[in-house]
């Protein structure tokens, strides 16, 4: 069964603006995403992208629209409070700390809840489970190779599966991903894009900002597209694909 024949979205977009100034980045975006799901969200530059995926987390206002998560309204609910509830974005310049080694950077984003929340601090897990936790994180993103060496000694390619696996030491409901493939050679791009591909799961849902048409086409069956802060499409990648706005918005100009 597809996850889009379910009735109730894990995540509801709705009607967001967000203003610079005079300039509106987003102008009443709404989607929905479906649990087990990923959707590709394409547009081309400048398109709002980022600042859409920045309001859905909470790093900025936006004057109208709402965004509800698993049926609650968290449109008000601050950027940990978002992230507590199953929230996780990687962004597109990756930030790793280059004092520490992969390890214990997923270990110290998976014991980040007594950062965020004194009740969950009180359940907090222990070090050894921390380092846990982390080892088989790196384990999923394909880093059980790397997990005693430091940022500073890795390729990107590396180092953006890194911030995927600190991402998902929060356990969100929601993964937002920016440009993940942004910057990788081919061969690395597939492999991030296959990644990406085996990361959807029940309680795990991904959004997927991607420039690498071939790659977003292989792996999303469900597509959102952008343009000047504007819905342009939504719905299953090919129909998207062909739609002749899309094509003319998007397809049309080179990246
Ligand atoms: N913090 C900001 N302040 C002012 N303008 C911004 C800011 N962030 C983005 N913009 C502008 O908003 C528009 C959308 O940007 P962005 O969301 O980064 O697009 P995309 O991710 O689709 O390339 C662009 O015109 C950009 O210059
Ligand atoms: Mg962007």
């Amino acid at each position: 069964m597809s996850a889009r024949t379910e009735t109730q979205p894990i995540l509801e977009v709705k009607d967001i603006t967000v203003t610079f100034g005079g300039l509106k980045a987003v102008d009443r975006a709404s989607l929905s995403l479906y649990d087990n799901e990923l959707l590709g969200f394409i547009g081309p530059n400048g398109a709002g992208k980022t600042t859409l995926m920045r309001a859905i987390i909470g790093m900025i206002t936006p004057v109208s629209g709402h965004i509800i998560l698993a049926g609650q309204d968290i449109s008000r609910c601050r950027i940990v409070e978002r992230i507590n509830l199953g929230m996780a974005l990687a962004q597109q310049i990756i930030k790793p700390l280059k004092d520490m080694t992969l390890l214990d950077n997923v270990a110290l984003a998976a014991g980040g809840d007594k950062l965020l929340s004194p009740v969950k601090a009180i359940l907090n897990r222990s070090r050894q489970q921390q380092q846990e936790v982390a080892n088989s994180l790196l384990r999923e993103v394909g880093l059980a190779h790397s997990v005693h060496k430091y940022p500073t000694e890795l390729p990107l390619g590396y180092l953006k599966r890194l911030e995927v696996a600190r991402a998902l030491a929060r356990q969100p409901k929601v993964l937002l991903l920016d440009e993940p493939l942004a910057g990788l050679s081919k061969t690395e791009a597939e492999g991030m894009a296959n990644l990406i591909m085996s990361l959807p799961r029940k309680g795990r849902s991904v959004i997927l900002i991607e420039h690498n048409l071939a790659q977003v086409r292989r792996i999303c069956k469900t597509l959102y597209v952008q343009h000047n802060g504007c819905h342009l499409a939504f719905g299953e990648t090919e129909d998207v694909l062909a739609n002749r706005d899309v094509q003319l918005a998007y397809l049309g100009k080179s990246e």
